[in-house]
């Protein structure tokens, strides 16, 4: 096999295949579209991998990145600080779920959920309870790609291969209507699942760190979208055997699924909370990891008795990313994007009921600006498309070709447009979608 030419080796690829057939190279984005080398546009059905929220090239933020990096484009948060971190701490524990007061930077999704782990595990040490070291999280659950988040995902795909380094953990099952193992269909199962739950979370009490979850739709796993209370539920149920609630907001947060926050659908006041990918409107890396009073407390002491948390990137905190989250916060305002969200949405919802019809699609998961269109083979017994069939690529690769980027998940279709999307690009979005998918399946 000769070898690619490209010197860049490419993340979630097989680098067999961009030598085969190279990869689109993208060179300019504007608005909802990018761009490559022959000025061919596309739409941005997945908003950057899940980031995007205002379109490309949006001039407030681009602006603030521009001042900023012109002022001051790092410096570290190791025993300096900037305007710009406290500014943005401040507003985003203002909106954020209540009781999370506190907010420790970091660059990636992987990151803050290593940051919650670690949070999670020394904060129990501290309060002398050392053998809270496992962590509670659902099968199909995806928090990055950093040996600790592996250790709490469960997409065997992507993580079995490192099961011999990862740590032990307990694993439940994610409430996956469409395919239940209990075999039971919503509302009328009653939430039996949460019984299994429950049971892990009464068994494991002591030893549990945390549970670390996907409020509202375990994303990477297939855009599974919990039913509506479960997951006021789950958070019930953790609250009475004692275990902390991270939440993993990466994908969810910042209007994704219609509210700023994915466990504000339902009340929930985690005890951690990780927010990257929209956080800077989908412009520049950065993450956070919210925690509450009683957390950050708990770590407090004199310098000699080591409580200290010692965890830190280089770029935490990056100013100009800082920046461009400001700029993010105020354009949500400005443009009050949370209030025109649910018209959007309920749009995005009639539409997407042309697809439910289709011979080859099980099921449409929706929530908000996450959307999955599951696949099968065979739609009477739900029987799936092998994963070596690559079903969902096949699809993707028509509709680049109509001028539409997607990136499935296996036999998922994932529609994640930016939140700026108009009617018309929703809904030709969707109809592209129905056209193709009877000439591939
Ligand atoms: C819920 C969730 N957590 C964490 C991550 C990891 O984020 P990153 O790729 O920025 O490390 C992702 C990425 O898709 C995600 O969806």
């Amino acid at each position: 096999m000769s070898l690619p030419k490209s010197a860049v080796w490419y993340p979630f690829t097989q680098m067999s295949e961009p030598a085969r057939a190279p990869f689109l190279s993208i060179v300019r984005g504007r608005g909802n579209y990018l761009y490559d080398a022959e000025g061919r546009k596309y739409f941005d059905g997945v908003s950057s991998l899940w980031c995007n929220l205002h379109g490309h090239g949006v001039p407030e933020l681009t602006r603030a990145i521009a001042r900023q990096a012109d002022r001051l484009a790092h410096s570290t948060l190791l025993g300096l600080t900037h305007p710009g971190a406290e500014d943005l701490a401040k507003r985003l524990t203002d909106i954020a779920p209540r009781g999370l007061t506190r907010m420790f930077y970091s660059d990636d999704g992987a990151t803050a959920a290593e940051v919650a782990l670690k949070m999670a595990y020394q904060f129990w040490r501290h309060r002398g309870e050392s053998r809270r070291d496992r962590f509670i999280s659902f099968k199909l659950g995806y928090h990055g790609d950093t040996l600790g988040a592996v250790s709490v995902g469960g997409v065997d795909l992507f993580h079995s291969t490192f099961r011999p380094l990862l740590f032990r953990g307990v694993k439940v099952d994610p409430p996956y209507c469409y395919r239940c193992p209990l075999k039971l269909s919503f509302p009328s199962c009653r939430y039996k699942c949460l019984e299994a739950v429950e049971t892990a979370l009464k068994k494991n009490q002591r030893r549990l760190a945390a549970f670390i979850l996907e409020p509202k739709v375990i994303g990477a796993g297939g855009i599974i979208v919990q039913p509506r209370g479960y997951l006021s539920r789950l958070a019930k149920l953790c609250r009475a055997y004692r275990v902390p609630i991270i939440a993993d907001e990466v994908a969810t947060g910042f209007g994704r699924t219609g509210r700023m926050f994915a466990c504000e659908h339902e009340n929930v006041r985690p005890d951690f909370m990780c927010v990257a990918k929209g956080l800077t409107g989908g412009t520049v890396p950065l993450a956070a990891t919210l925690t509450t009073d009683r957390v950050y407390r708990a770590f407090l002491g004199r310098y000699e008795e080591a409580k200290t948390f010692f965890h830190g990137h280089t770029y935490t905190g990056n100013p100009v990313g800082c920046a461009a989250a400001l700029a993010n916060l105020d354009l949500f305002k400005r443009r009050r994007i949370l209030q025109h969200l649910p018209a959007k949405i309920r749009f995005f919802s009639d539409e997407l009921a042309a697809l439910r019809n289709l011979p080859h699609v099980g099921d449409v998961r929706q929530a908000g600006f996450m959307v999955g269109v599951e696949l099968v083979r065979r739609r009477a017994t739900r029987e799936p498309y092998s994963w070596e069939e690559g079903i969902g690529r096949k699809v993707c690769a028509r509709l680049r070709a109509r001028g539409i980027l997607l990136r499935p998940l296996g036999n998922v279709l994932v529609l994640m447009p930016p939140l700026s999307s108009t009617l018309a690009e929703l809904r030709r979005l969707v109809q592209e979608i129905k056209g193709i998918i009877p000439l591939v399946c």
